[in-house]
């Protein structure tokens, strides 16, 4: 059950299909060409002195990051961010159970699984965790999976952040068979009573409509319990969904995919609108991450030179601008705090196609390889 942590090695794996590699990009008069915007982050900040000032004022320390105005209302917080005098708005997107999630994430995952639950503390990713929420992260995602809960209760605890001004999500896979004692294992570890979002990690433990049925009311009884204020799933495809949605009484809010311009998933984003549950993407930095060699490279570089940011924030306002939650994770401050430049701008709803136009030619799948065909996108 750990397929969709170990996942590395589909890099050297032939669980890509290159199709189409040309590395085609739209020419585009208001982009500079490639050269140009190969620049160093120095230089693009040379280049384009309005944004220098913004970047030097992002760069600020964790101490002088202010969170304010955040107050739960009628189910959701409203968060803006206040650094050297701006105001960053992390957006919030409304469920359909009418709470709101900030659209951006800090997860706990993935680099920081601990294959054993019972060795010693993670002191880095508690500071790393306790220094993301600090510099404006409210959304913190976690896993019983992941043996990072006590680290990610530790670092709550250590940012002196009031709870209800964080976002905390877990997710439930290892003790799948017994939910009500699940949530209470996770609580415990966190050191909450509640979690703002719990998930169902992932539907393979079914071998049945039933059982994902059945898993499904045991989500609902965590939901009226109050240990959970959204519940929701996570890696569901689209028949894992129905089958869900049959016997709901209170409908999953959100699916947590895998989600980038290598693996858009045919029509399920398009289900997701149609049933009116919420995406949150994992691994939305994939194509400068684990598929560099993917054709996006050259057109992320243009888009980062126009809005002189880096292709990693392009790629994390590619979710954003389409309404999808991003759930990312460094443990390096610099690109925390780099990160969050995606909140200053936005792409064109033509450069948000043209993303997904290019990427489309090409298909990678960190996760759960194991489950899918090389060549199925879905
Ligand atoms: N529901 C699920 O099944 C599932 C599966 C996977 C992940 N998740 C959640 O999603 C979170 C995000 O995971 P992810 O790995 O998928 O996130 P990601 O955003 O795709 O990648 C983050 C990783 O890439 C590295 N990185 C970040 N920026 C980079 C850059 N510009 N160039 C090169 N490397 C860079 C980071 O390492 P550095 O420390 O070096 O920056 C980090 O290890 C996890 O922590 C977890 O909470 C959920």
């Amino acid at each position: 059950m750990q397929s969709d942590l170990v996942n590395e090695n589909s890099k050297s794996t032939n669980d890509k299909v290159r199709s189409g590699r040309n590395l085609w990009a739209p020419a585009r008069k208001d982009i500079p060409k490639k050269k140009e915007a190969r620049c160093s982050r120095q230089k693009l900040s040379y280049c384009v002195p309005l944004h220098k000032s913004l970047e030097l004022q992002l760069q600020v320390t964790a101490g002088s990051t202010e969170m304010r105005n955040r107050q739960r209302t009628g189910g959701g917080f409203q968060g803006t961010i206040t650094m050297a005098g701006l105001d960053l708005k992390i957006p919030l997107m409304k469920m359909s159970d009418g709470f709101s999630i900030p659209m951006l994430g800090y997860g706990t995952g993935t680099a920081w699984y601990k294959k054993n639950a019972s060795s010693s503390m993670d002191k880095s990713l508690i500071e790393a965790t306790t220094k993301a929420a600090q510099i404006g992260y409210v959304h913190l995602d976690g896993a019983e999976v992941y043996n990072t809960e006590p680290e990610l209760g530790a670092a709550i605890k250590a940012s002196k952040i009031p709870r209800d001004k964080l976002f905390v999500t877990t997710k439930v896979t290892t003790n799948i068979k017994d939910i009500p004692g699940a949530i209470d294992a996770s609580l415990k570890k966190l050191g909450l009573d509640h979690v703002d979002l719990y998930l169902i990690h992932e539907p393979f433990f079914a071998q049945s409509d039933e059982e994902l049925q059945q898993k499904w009311r045991d989500m609902e009884g965590v939901k009226k319990s109050g240990k959970a204020r959204s519940i929701g799933v996570s890696n569901y495809y689209k028949h894992h969904l129905e089958a869900t949605l049959k016997t709901a009484i209170d409908p999953p809010a959100i699916n947590q995919i895998e989600y980038h311009p290598y693996l858009q998933h045919g029509d399920l984003i398009s289900y997701h609108r149609q049933k009116n549950i919420a995406i949150s993407a994992y691994g939305p930095l994939t194509p400068v991450t684990r598929a560099k060699e993917g054709p996006l490279t050259d057109y992320l570089d243009r888009l980062a030179y126009k809005y002189a940011v880096s292709p990693a924030e392009i790629l994390l306002r590619w979710c954003l601008d389409q309404d999808v939650v991003a759930i990312t994770t460094t443990s390096k401050e610099q690109r925390m705090s780099d990160y969050l430049r995606a909140l200053t701008f936005k792409l064109t709803p033509k450069e948000v196609q043209e993303i997904s136009d290019l990427g489309k030619t090409y298909h990678y799948r960190a996760f759960w390889n194991k489950k899918f065909a090389e060549d199925d996108r879905s």
